[in-house]
């Protein structure tokens, strides 16, 4: 893990902070972990207990150097916030033949609804597009998690179809809608 490894955009203007992310390492498991068990954040996903000690083993079983040479199924970012740790990013790569991969995201409670996550996307799709052979990014979210979809909405993604009964939070079976943001959607080419 090198200072390269970072993504980040210009700098921020006066008065914003400055959004970037990093690879997750190992040593984050204690974070994701405080995080994961935030109200807001569990809200509308149903994320399942896991000790410090599963994170680990998952973050430390990731190469994030795997993705750019497209093999390897699971990344995961942290979301930093003039540098301080804020949230995460995952990513699923589902098939590296057709180049398609899920994102999932989810900032701590006293980052969010402060304009970061549009942000926080918009840095790794640009860097899926420009250096990877993804083509298709896809994501869920409940039908009531308005927050999302107005971030999925913002940074480019369209709604493609609604999930019925597709999981269980809070005891009961919720709708999900699918996104998805293409490689020319992000980043249309020249006619
Ligand atoms: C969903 C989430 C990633 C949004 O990121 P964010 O950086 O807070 O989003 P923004 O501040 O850019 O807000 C996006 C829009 O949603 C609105 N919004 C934010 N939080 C909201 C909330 N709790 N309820 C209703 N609207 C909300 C904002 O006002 C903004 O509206 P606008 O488009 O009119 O400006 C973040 O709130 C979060 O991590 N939530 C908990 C985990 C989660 O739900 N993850 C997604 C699972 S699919």
């Amino acid at each position: 893990m090198t200072a390269d490894d970072r993504l980040s955009g210009p700098p921020a203007p006066e008065g914003r902070p400055r959004i970037s992310l990093r690879p997750a390492w190992p040593g984050d498991a204690v974070l994701l972990q405080s995080w994961r068990k935030e109200a807001s954040v569990k809200r509308f996903q149903p994320l399942a207990a896991a000790s410090v000690a599963q994170l680990r083993a998952e973050l430390s079983s990731h190469t994030p150097r795997d993705l750019y040479r497209s093999v390897g199924d699971k990344f995961q970012w942290l979301v930093l916030v003039d540098g301080e740790p804020a949230g995460w990013i995952t990513l699923v790569v589902t098939n590296w033949d057709h180049g398609l991969a899920e994102v999932g995201y989810a900032l701590s409670t006293a980052y969010q609804r402060r304009g970061v996550m549009p942000e926080a996307i918009t840095l790794l799709l640009a860097d899926l597009f420009l250096n990877t052979r993804l083509e298709r990014i896809e994501a869920r979210c409940t039908v009531d998690n308005d927050a999302s979809q107005r971030v999925l909405e913002r940074v480019g993604f369209a709604r493609e179809g609604r999930l019925r009964k597709y999981f269980v939070l809070g005891g009961r079976r919720v709708d999900n809608y699918l996104y998805a943001v293409l490689r020319e959607d992000f980043a249309p080419r020249p006619e």
